[in-house]
């Protein structure tokens, strides 16, 4: 299979989404939500797999997960394919009644394969060729290697593509070269392809790129290389890093739409395929791979990185992370899962404590809450030996006894068989809550720009989202996290976090939402340039000053030691992120201002009536979220949208005609319900790491 540049180019295959009808009916409604583990048959000895996999039954899983990292299993020599093995494990799980995920092995190619091949490998920015040793070592964008990539996932297509006992397909796994970039020659020459289509001549692409900046100019595609931080002495043109962002993001999705195509060939219409993305993850944007049936999500929360909230929040993670992975990817077409979620400590954090006892109960409702049709626990056997020897499973390395998650698991399996009798298909969503229904705008190019010219090292553009993606869940909102694609229309409020990169036409699409009464939230560092990176030539920002109301003259930025200070009627806050400063026009209200500084006394929050809906434009990005947490819930507040008032760490959220909620803090809370609401699993107060499900 050679990657031609058309493919490059066109990447419509649209002849392969015509063939995704509707992705909700590869689930059953009244499933709610399957569970199933991880298994890999391969490491362990063939006369284990029949006690394992009866465990997994007994214990309530659904179905298992097989052989993402199993190729030279499959494929033990060049072209010689042997199923045998993986055979009787589909037999066992299907005599367990278990159905069974099956992947594509891409991500561990056998040695066999590297070792004739070397030019398969990817190299580091450091200039540094990965090696055989570990997993996903290897360039995308190696024709070699798509053509061996090709021919295997045609064999296990052809042998399973019509296999009942086969529920659906993975594709590699956790699609991503882990925080890397890709700069081996395939990469290089690959990129310099996509340019080419992209520009056609090079005078377009030295525009663009504004190569007269240092004498960068071009004369022909071929001197092009990859921008390297690390073989360049000052910083690359932002318009290159731009680029081979997409590009590097481009060619994962090629990656998987040309696994995709080859299994739709052979396989059943009832077996829908998918592929494990990391949602915080930047090297892979999740909003381009637009040719599977859906995508799934993995989530790792306690590791040490993430503090959550209080002071056991490191042994819970925040919720604002599961929470932003149910609405980014349920949001896409409406269906989505887990295909792995942490089973307690893990090996490979900055620190790997114990997750508070009944946090994985807890993260498991979670994803229950936010829609997700399945969730798959990593991994039912704990490993003995291998890279993740720390690594918790369900089971303890006995193989007899259950892990504490394991524990967990077995509980939130009988919940949801519990959930299930009760299940009424014509459930609907209260109107009060649909009416706080928000939408954020997300979109990679925008932090792919600013990770690359950040302006000041605090400045992080997923933290900032997550700052009134959090604000609007203690208002109880339901969320989708949406691209520019989706209509804007249905949502009472919009929110659009940092959204530096645009073009006139989507100013007038947000003006077009706030005439016909949509509520509009833009935030810090909007409108700054055009899609290409390139500063307007104008007055800074200059494009949305007509819809926010307001002139921004110029912005600041502080040491990490002091604080500016901003007031909002008689709340005081503070700032040390970003600040732009604001000078309102007529008919623009000042809703907050500018404490301390030479800027004393400008707007800092303005907003703004237009047609029959309200523009605010809020200037300070904040450490603790609660400016604008003030912001957002005035805004609500004025609008008339009723709301509810959640500490920070409950979420509580509708789904199937339950309420669902969870507790990240270390504080109970006490649920204010209805007389006639029944609970159905805890009770009212939900405690630190618990759960309660009620119907109203
Ligand atoms: C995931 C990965 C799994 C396993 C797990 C360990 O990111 O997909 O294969 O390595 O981490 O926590």
């Amino acid at each position: 299979m050679k990657k031609t540049l058309a493919l490059l180019l066109v990447l419509s295959f649209n002849d392969v989404y015509s063939q995704i009808k509707n992705p909700e009916n590869y689930f059953h409604k009244s499933d709610l939500m399957t569970i199933g583990s991880y298994y890999y048959p391969e490491q362990w000895p063939k006369n284990q797999w029949e006690k394992d996999i009866k465990k997994m039954a007994a214990i309530g899983f659904e179905f298992t997960h097989f052989g993402e990292f199993a190729w030279t299993f499959i494929e033990p020599e060049e072209g010689r394919f042997d199923f045998t093995w993986l055979d009787d494990a589909v037999a066992l799980a299907h005599q367990n009644g278990i159905k069974v995920i099956m992947c594509t092995s891409t991500p561990t190619p056998p040695a066999w394969l590297v070792q004739k091949h070397p030019e398969v490998l990817m190299m580091n920015d450091a200039g540094r060729t990965m090696q055989h040793g570990s997993r996903q070592q290897i360039s995308w964008s190696s024709n070699v290697y798509r053509d061996y990539v090709a021919k295997m996932v045609e064999a296990i297509a052809k042998h399973y593509g019509n296999d009942n006992r086969i529920w659906g397909w993975q594709l590699d796994n956790e699609p991503s070269h882990y925080g890397q970039y890709d700069y081996s020659d395939a990469a290089q020459e690959s990129f310099r392809n996509w340019l080419k289509v992209k520009y056609n001549t090079i005078d377009s692409l030295n525009t663009t790129w504004g190569t007269a900046f240092w004498s960068i100019r071009y004369s022909n595609f071929g001197q092009i290389r990859i921008p390297n931080q690390k073989e360049l002495i000052a910083q690359p043109s932002p318009h290159a890093v731009l680029d081979f962002k997409r590009f590097s993001a481009d060619e994962a999705n090629n990656f998987l739409s040309a696994q995709y195509k080859i299994l739709r060939k052979y396989i059943s219409n009832e077996q829908w395929i998918t592929t494990n993305l990391m949602p915080e993850h930047v090297d892979v944007d999740p909003t381009k791979i637009n040719s599977l049936d859906f995508l799934s999500y993995t989530k790792y929360l306690v590791a040490g990185y993430d503090r959550g909230i209080g002071e056991q929040g490191f042994r819970m993670g925040s919720p604002n992370s599961i929470g932003f992975a149910n609405d980014l990817f349920r949001s896409f077409n409406g269906v989505t899962g887990v295909m792995e979620l942490q089973p307690g400590q893990v090996n490979w954090g900055k620190f790997n404590p114990q997750p508070m006892p009944g946090t994985v109960r807890m993260w498991i409702w979670h994803a229950f809450a936010g829609g997700n049709k399945f969730v798959c626990n990593y991994r039912f056997d704990r490993p003995v030996t291998g890279g993740e020897q720390y690594h918790y499973g369900i089971l303890n390395a006995d193989k007899e006894t259950m892990s504490t998650s394991g524990i967990e698991y077995a509980k939130v399996i009988q919940e949801i068989k519990q959930l299930r009798m009760l299940y009424d298909s014509s459930a609907q969503a209260p109107q009060y809550y649909k009416n706080r229904q928000a939408a954020i705008l997300y979109s990679a190019d925008n932090r792919w720009e600013m990770d690359n010219q950040p302006q000041t090292n605090q400045w992080d553009y997923l933290a900032h989202l997550k700052r009134y993606y959090g604000a609007l869940k203690q208002l109880g909102a339901p969320i989708d996290i949406i691209t520019e694609q989706k209509d804007f229309a249905k949502y009472p409020v919009l929110v659009v976090p940092a959204y530096e990169l645009l073009d006139t036409q989507l100013i007038e699409r947000w003006k077009l939402y706030v005439i016909n009464g949509g509520h509009l939230i833009l935030s810090c560092r909007t409108g700054q340039k055009d899609r290409n990176g390139k500063l307007w030539e104008m007055k800074w920002a200059e494009p949305i000053y007509n819809l926010i109301g307001a002139k921004v003259p110029f912005y600041d930025l502080l040491p990490e030691t002091i604080y500016g200070k901003i007031s909002m009627g008689s709340a005081f806050f503070k700032w040390n992120n970003w600040a732009d400063i604001l000078e309102p026009t007529t008919g623009t209200s000042v809703w907050a201002t500018y404490l301390n500084q030479f800027y004393k006394g400008k707007a800092a929050v303005i907003n703004r009536k237009l047609g029959k809906g309200t523009v605010t434009y809020v200037g300070a990005d904040t450490d603790d979220g609660q400016l604008e947490k003030s912001v957002v819930a005035r805004i609500y507040k004025e609008a008339g949208i009723n709301t509810a008032s959640y500490p920070e760490g409950v979420v509580v959220d509708w789904r199937d005609g339950f309420w669902i909620g969870v507790n990240y803090s270390d504080h109970p809370f006490t649920l204010t319900l209805p007389n006639l609401s029944k609970v159905i699993i805890g009770n009212k107060t939900i405690q630190p790491a618990g759960v309660s499900v009620w119907k109203n």
